[in-house]
């Protein structure tokens, strides 16, 4: 076989790797009920912010009436206690009555006149984790066929109640049975984060072919321990997370929840940064009507966005974990760019941290830097040393373009080539304004 024939056989099968249901070739991006909302449903007492159809309604008019929508921000997720305790007498799932009195279709046209789209919760197991009900081995195909019926866009599967095997079971026959109904639906796994998120008793492989993502590891909580805690997990096990993910299937580190209670603009900008490195799913879960505008900014920031969404999909890596407290984080990104973020872990003062680009594994040349935060931008060659300025558990994130094409000057005398002359500091790539 020739090069080139081996090369588009390769990539066909590589392409047949993800789920082959065309959704998510990008991170999904929007909001999730859970962190913020969880199962309050005591609507009497807390109208507005109960699990009721108001909630989703409200979220969805401020996604796309206050710019989200439009850098992405498209998905709106129910959660659990959405449903009704019984299903109804054909056997299928049934919202509740009272919180959504148009039921689950209606919602979804909600949405989707906006331009938006909605996501919805089961379990693989008796109950959810909330209690509501379950969806057991025999109710897979019903309840996939009652979510396309509702023109429901995308599918959390939970696993709390049932056991091991069952879920070598449920979960693939719930990917087949979405992709049955015909209509594409996003499909999160938690099969992972109920299996230790580790080989050999999870297969990413597997998780690849039948999911467009999955949560690997526990639930974040609104603190910075939580956030910390999962950045951990998720960098001292990347040799085994980031060959699993690509376009079509992420890992999940959980929701984004800058503009809730528990984060400093620092930690939130962190949150944010990481996230964007990780290929990570971006799902918000905050109050929408009510954020302040530091937290919109960080999660509206253009930058941190364009490298979370970068179509290559390759999730980036911890390239150091200096004793200083500084980690430096590295993705590659399409075009020959790529995003650097440096993190403190520090809890004294702004550090200065000092390197150089060849130092972080670039080659010779010339790039153009653009910092995410700041919004400033600036030239450097590989071998200049440089210094950035990192506040305790904050970071600094730079976009990074490609090094400029060494530009060649060649002299002729006489109609004949002399000699030529690479000329370093012309820089052939125009600063990125996004
Ligand atoms: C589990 C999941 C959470 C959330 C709750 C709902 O804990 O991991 O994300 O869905 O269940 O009960």
């Amino acid at each position: 076989m020739h090069l080139a024939e081996l090369l588009f056989v390769s990539s066909l099968s590589v392409a047949t790797f993800a789920l082959d249901n065309g959704v998510m070739r990008v991170p999904p991006m929007g909001w999730l009920a859970w962190e913020r909302y969880r199962c309050d449903i005591d609507c009497d007492h807390d109208p507005k912010n109960c699990i009721s159809e108001n909630l989703f309604m409200d979220m969805a008019d401020r996604l796309s009436e206050d710019g989200w929508r439009e850098l992405g921000y498209v998905y709106v997720n129910i959660d659990d206690c959405w449903s009704s305790m019984k299903r109804d007498d054909n056997g299928r799932l049934q919202a509740d009555p009272k919180r959504f009195p148009g039921g689950i279709h209606k919602l979804a046209r909600y949405m989707h006149d906006r331009g938006l789209k909605l996501g919805i919760y089961g379990d693989m197991g008796t109950h959810t984790c909330g209690g509501y009900p379950g969806t057991t081995l025999d109710k897979i195909e019903l309840d996939a066929q009652t979510f396309a019926d509702w023109e429901v866009d995308m599918f959390k599967f939970d696993g709390c109640y049932s056991n091991a095997t069952e879920q070598e079971q449920g979960y693939p026959l719930m990917s087949k049975a979405l992709n049955a109904t015909g209509r594409p639906i996003g499909y999160s796994c938690s099969w992972p984060a109920y299996q230790g998120g580790l080989p050999p008793k999870v297969n990413y492989t597997q998780l690849g072919e039948i999911c467009n993502l999955w949560r690997n590891y526990g639930d974040i909580q609104d603190s910075w321990d939580s956030v910390l805690n999962i950045i951990n997990w998720f960098f001292e096990n990347q040799d085994v997370l980031v060959s699993a993910a690509g376009p079509g299937k992420w890992n999940d580190p959980d929701m984004l929840i800058a503009g809730d209670f528990g984060l400093s603009m620092e930690q939130s900008r962190s949150q944010m940064a990481i996230w964007a490195i990780m290929a990570a799913p971006l799902f918000m879960s905050n109050d929408l009507r009510t954020i302040n505008s530091g937290a919109r900014s960080i999660l509206q920031n253009k930058i941190a966005i364009v490298i979370n969404q970068d179509p290559m999909g390759i999730q980036g890596r911890r390239i150091l974990k200096e004793k200083s407290g500084i980690d430096v984080y590295w993705r590659p990104l399409s075009k020959n760019a790529s995003a650097l973020v440096f993190f403190s872990r520090r809890t004294d003062m702004p550090y200065r941290y000092q390197t150089t680009l060849s130092k972080l594994n670039y080659t010779t040349g010339s790039y153009q830097i653009y910092d995410a935060f700041t919004e400033k931008t600036m030239t450097l060659k590989d071998s200049t040393s440089f210094v950035v300025s990192v506040n305790p558990t904050g970071v600094v994130m730079w976009y990074v373009s490609a090094p400029a094409k060494r530009n060649i000057r060649q002299f002729y005398r006489g109609g004949r080539l002399q000699g030529s002359l690479f000329d370093d500091d012309e820089n052939a790539i125009s600063p990125v304004f996004l």
